[in-house]
């Protein structure tokens, strides 16, 4: 009778961030995730790494980026897979879109080849640093 709503709301909130961040690491922080696609919640698998996606999610000729994890995956060619720090180089904005072939950053412009990050475009002083990845079977992990 006594329990002051807003407590309630702070400790519900509370816990569904943790079962999130227990289950699958950060991939359903829902904060704003442009196209989000339903997070395969249910098979935690764990033996290289953290999964980062199906290798579906990444389009041909394009790429995708992981806010969460600040990684930006690209798939310049069929099958071929390479992945990215997601922070700029320049002044450490997270690159916001993957277009022409290019990663970009939307706070001075700079822009990053997907291919092999090289700077293309704006003031990034250097490319983006590569991440490791593993890719197995249908799906892509943060080594
Ligand atoms: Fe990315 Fe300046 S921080 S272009």
């Amino acid at each position: 009778m006594m329990t002051p709503p807003a407590r309630r709301t702070v400790l519900g909130t509370g816990a569904a961030f943790l079962l999130a961040g227990c289950s699958k690491y950060g991939d359903s922080n829902s904060s704003s995730a442009p196209t989000a696609t339903t997070s395969p919640i249910s098979s935690p698998k764990s033996s290289a790494g953290r999964e980062l996606a199906e290798k579906s999610d990444i389009p041909v000729g394009g790429g995708k980026i992981f806010k969460d994890q600040k990684v930006v995956v690209t798939q310049p060619k069929k099958d071929e897979f390479k992945a990215f720090s997601a922070i700029c180089t320049h002044q450490g904005c997270t690159v916001s879109k993957v277009a022409d072939g290019t990663i970009d950053c939307p706070c001075h412009g700079s822009k990053y080849r997907i291919t092999d990050a090289s700077v293309v475009a704006g003031p990034a002083p250097r490319p983006l640093p590569a991440k490791k990845i593993t890719v197995k079977g249908k799906s892509i992990f943060l080594a």
